[in-house]
């Protein structure tokens, strides 16, 4: 019996084959590499020492997931594969809601045909919206503010439904809040195309000289230091979240959305220079405006994961910093 591991390419989804195979599960992969690398594939073999069998196919084409439950045993799966960048679903809406709804139903449909019907989503702390206060509990009223952030509500719905309409089904909604950091090993980490838009994909690439310096994206909101508040988690400790969750959905049927957290929270200050002690260098930086769409403060409270899951996150800032810092510097181009 194999996890399929949608989107196991990509930044969350590799960790989390390292960890699943080194916790000695059988995965199958499958990605389109959309946005990511064959050579992230390799690295999870040369860290784990373990080989898996992988599909280059698109959620999209429903012939090509139906090769992989054909060929293979799956008896979960934990879907990572969709678009996730805010900025440009607000571009391109038709194809975030195409890509990310439509591959979700495809993919539901063939596990449904197959009956196979456990499944740990990828949601986000997105779903939690404009307005309300941290720390942010799983029975809080949800909203989105972009197409990104309506993709993940209406999977959220869509899984409910399924799990309504048949209670066979087992599934672990696990909002994300902001995962960075990277594999001890240096081997694997966050690789985005362009130039990035999130923080700590930013402040890499300035501390490898590859951008000039951090924009710093307002210091007027009602915060300690002025700057937004965020609950930064190791990718390894979301990672081990998702072992958890798929031990959780393979005893339970359900539906469960769970924070994957720390439930502390971190200015961009604090995070600028916690960098700055990884990397043993100064950043430049400068305070603009406030970016659209950002909230002042969003932190989790992680006690339902801690309860349900018995998992909680291990690292600190300070690894989350030097574990990326280590991939940056190691791999200045990326994968
Ligand atoms: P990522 O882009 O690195 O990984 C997603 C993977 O899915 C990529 O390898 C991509 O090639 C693949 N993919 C996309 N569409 C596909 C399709 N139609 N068919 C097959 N493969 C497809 O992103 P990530 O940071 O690893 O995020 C994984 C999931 O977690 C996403 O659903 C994302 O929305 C969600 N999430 C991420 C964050 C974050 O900060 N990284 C936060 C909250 C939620
Ligand atoms: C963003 C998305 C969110 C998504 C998450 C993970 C927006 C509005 N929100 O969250 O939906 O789930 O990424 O992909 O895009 N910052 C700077 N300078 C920068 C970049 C960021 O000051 O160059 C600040 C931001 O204002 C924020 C913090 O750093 O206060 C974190 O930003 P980011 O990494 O983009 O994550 P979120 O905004 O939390």
């Amino acid at each position: 019996m194999a996890v399929l591991i949608t989107g196991g390419a990509g930044f969350i989804g590799s960790h989390t084959c390292v960890e699943l195979l080194e916790a000695g599960r059988e995965i199958v992969v499958l990605d389109n590499f959309s946005n990511s690398k064959p050579e992230a594939l390799k690295r999870i073999q040369q860290i784990t020492g373990k080989d898996f069998k992988f599909y280059e196919a698109d959620l999209l084409d429903r012939c090509g997931i139906e090769r992989v439950f054909q060929q293979n045993e799956i008896d979960s799966v934990i879907h990572f594969a969709g678009l996730k960048a805010v900025g440009e679903s607000c571009h391109i809406p038709l194809q975030y809601y195409h890509n990310n709804l439509t591959g979700t139903l495809l993919l539901c449909q063939v596990m449904e045909k197959h009956k196979c019907k456990k499944i740990v989503f990828s949601s986000s702390a997105t779903v939690y919206g404009m307005h309300n206060t941290a720390p942010f509990r799983e029975d809080m009223p949800l909203s989105a503010t972009n197409p990104y952030g309506q993709t993940k509500l209406m999977i959220e719905q869509i899984l409910t439904d399924l799990y309504r309409a048949d209670p066979e089904w087992s599934v672990a909604l696990l909002r994300y809040f902001n995962p960075i950091g990277a594999h001890k090993s240096g081997l694997l980490g966050e690789d985005p195309n362009g130039i990035p838009n999130n923080l700590l994909p930013y402040i890499s690439q300035v501390a490898t000289g590859k951008l000039k310096e951090l924009a710093v994206f307002g210091d007027d909101y009602d915060t300690p230091d002025g700057t937004g508040v965020r609950d930064y988690i190791h990718v390894v400790d979301l990672a081990q979240g998702h072992l958890a969750a798929l031990d959780y959905i393979t005893g339970n049927t359900g539906v469960e959305a769970i924070n994957l957290g720390t439930g502390k929270g971190y200015s961009v200050l604090d995070v600028l220079h916690a960098f700055e002690e990884a990397c043993g260098k100064k950043l430049p930086h400068h305070i603009a405006p406030r970016r659209p769409g950002d909230i002042a403060t969003c932190y989790a409270d992680p006690s339902k994961a801690k309860q349900l899951l018995n998992w909680e996150a291990k690292r600190t800032l300070a690894d989350m910093c030097a574990d990326g810092w280590n991939f940056s510097k190691n791999n200045p181009n990326g994968l």
